[in-house]
């Protein structure tokens, strides 16, 4: 008999939008929270630029809303995107209060805030709050010692939910989430977990493709978990890479923040050549799907390995003040970058797709929310804008806690759930088929579903995910569950989610590029592509 966890609330992931959820309701309710590897684990942690805000009186919401619409390519939601930057501030104020130390301005500051602020792609003025370049370290760990600490929140690491449980999947009437079979990752057990709300804040799917800035825990375990439970996914073929992530061997998935570009770093090509003047008349500070794009370009009409990024112009004292942790790391690979310029590469950074959610976090599931990377609230569109994403996080982690809290009082029973069936499984003696299928999905997503896409190459991709499904499919039905067999079972999800929705829109928009439909559909055709899920209706979503 294993254990049954009963909570208020049980939210799946630890990062900005998790924590800040939790803090928000813990005086209201018995919190979960689960973490599938140390609680800080997470993009989170690694965030480097840092908070976009309107506030600098120069500046204006108007300014932010447009700057995000047209980064968004038409495809932003334009209600939504200004019922986020309308709470960006008192978002900041917020994170302050729980003891964010964010970088004050110093005289060079060149705007009215008492902070410090950067500019980043996209952005017309100077907006971006930062604790130099670690703010996401600055913000998992201070929420990190405010979850710590409280009382009622139960915090459960290495633990990696497996799967939603739902009344629809229990085979009874109306789609509500009731809990989640979660692995626990150290003992090797699913336990149930059952709440009366559910949150899905589990972050983005950059480990789909073989070169990114995320970390390792970001498998888009939510999107595919909402996706088997009947949820609506959006607008997956919008995955952002980013321009600048540091080229050597040496350097796994370090990112260089666009704060650079923001304070004058020109993007060179080996002989020493700018280029992106002849791209786009705002060069560096151009959004990024036009910078990684012209990257790319470059990169393959010269057959170079990387191009680079140069700041040299800058002091030695102005970099270690403002960018010690990338300084510091660059030193460490022996680049200085106060003196020479930084070798850069495009890497998947963003999934600006995911599940559809409306203006409170609620999916199309009752009682199942999923607000931050995992979700697709309209903010972004066909492309984010820098540093608007930890924004969301705050942002709708807050919209989430209003809803739930009005329906705490009107508290059901909790339902006992059923257990994890495991009495058809055995221990695998076939372990390299997880390893090898892993690195085979991120090599042919690098080559095949990359920055520049052809319908032909897209259908190369459909062809082997359909394959390796029914593998990992066979593989899950006949062997005990490891961390890495859910995480390669929702990375199938999640890769498959990409290329149906890629080879859906026949048009290049955003951070979507195909040879085959280079050009954009005129404004009055721009939409999003909705993928339903083709099973929920008899609650038998696809493995
Ligand atoms: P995450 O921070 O990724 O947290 C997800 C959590 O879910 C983790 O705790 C993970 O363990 C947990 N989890 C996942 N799956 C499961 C599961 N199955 N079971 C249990 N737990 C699970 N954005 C900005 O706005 N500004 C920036 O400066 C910026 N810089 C960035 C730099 C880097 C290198 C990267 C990678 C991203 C950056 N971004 C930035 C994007 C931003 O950091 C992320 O979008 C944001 O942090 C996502 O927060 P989140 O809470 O949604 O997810
Ligand atoms: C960066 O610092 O370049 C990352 C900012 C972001 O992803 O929003």
């Amino acid at each position: 008999m294993h254990d049954q966890q009963q909570h208020d609330v049980l939210i799946i992931g630890s990062g900005a939008a998790g924590l800040s959820l939790a803090i928000k309701l813990a005086d209201h309710a018995n919190v979960a929270v689960l973490s599938k590897e140390a609680l800080t684990e997470g993009a989170t942690l690694y965030a480097q630029g840092g908070v976009s805000a309107v506030l600098d009186e120069h500046d204006s919401i108007e300014s932010h809303l447009e700057d995000t619409l047209i980064t968004g390519a038409g495809l932003c939601d334009s209600n939504i995107v200004r019922f986020v930057v309308e709470r960006a501030h008192k978002s900041i104020d917020w994170l302050v209060d729980q003891g964010v130390d964010f970088t004050r301005a110093h005289e060079d500051g060149g705007t009215d805030s008492p902070f410090h602020l950067h500019k980043e792609g996209g952005h017309s003025h100077r907006r971006i709050i930062h604790a130099a370049d670690a703010t996401g370290k600055e913000i998992a760990t201070t929420l990190e010692s405010r979850v710590r600490s409280h009382p009622n929140i139960d915090l459960f690491e290495h633990h990696i939910a497996v799967d939603l449980i739902t009344r629809q999947k229990l085979g009874k009437p109306g789609n509500k989430c009731l809990g989640a079979y979660v692995l626990d990752v150290i003992n090797n057990k699913v336990n149930v977990f059952s709440a009366h709300h559910v949150i899905l804040a589990t972050g983005g799917a950059g480990k789909a493709y073989l070169y990114t800035s995320n970390p390792d825990s970001c498998t888009g375990d939510g999107i595919a978990m909402a996706w088997r439970a009947g949820c609506r996914i959006a607008n997956m073929e919008f995955i952002q890479f980013h321009p600048t992530c540091l080229y050597h061997p040496m350097a796994k998935s370090f990112l260089i923040s666009e704060a650079l570009r923001g304070e004058g770093a020109k993007l060179i090509l080996e002989n020493g050549e700018s280029f992106m003047h002849r791209y786009d008349s705002r060069e560096e500070l151009a959004p990024r799907d036009v910078v990684a794009r012209a990257i790319d370009y470059e990169m393959k009409r010269l057959g170079h390995d990387c191009v680079y990024l140069d700041i040299s112009h800058k002091s030695k004292e102005f970099i270690k003040q403002h960018f010690p942790t990338i300084n510091k790391r660059c030193l460490d690979l022996g680049i200085d970058m106060a003196s020479e310029p930084i070798p850069v590469v495009p890497a998947a950074h963003y999934t600006c797709g995911g599940v559809m959610i409306d203006k409170k976090g609620q999916t199309d599931i009752s009682s199942l929310y999923a607000i931050g990377e995992v979700s697709c609230s309209g903010l972004h569109g066909a492309n984010r804008m820098a540093s608007n994403s930890l924004l969301e996080c705050i942002v709708f982690a807050h919209a989430a806690f209003k809803d739930i809290r009005q329906s705490l009082s009107a508290k059901e029973t909790i339902e006992k759930l059923p257990e994890w069936d495991e009495s058809r499984v055995t221990d695998s003696d076939e372990e390299v088929v997880v390893s090898h299928n892993w690195d085979e999905i991120r090599r042919f997503m690098w080559d095949y579903v990359g920055i520049v896409r052809t319908t032909k190459r897209l259908q190369r991709a459909q062809r082997r995910i359909k394959l390796l499904k029914s593998e990992v499919t066979d593989y899950y039905g006949n062997f005990r569950i490891s961390k890495d067999l859910v995480e390669l079972r929702n990375l199938l999800v999640v890769a498959d989610l990409i290329v149906e929705s890629a080879l859906k829109r026949k048009e290049s928009r955003g951070l979507h590029y195909t040879v085959d439909f280079p050009v954009a559909d005129t404004a009055d055709k721009a939409v999003n592509t909705i993928i339903e899920s083709k099973d929920s209706k008899n609650g038998n979503a696809a493995a």
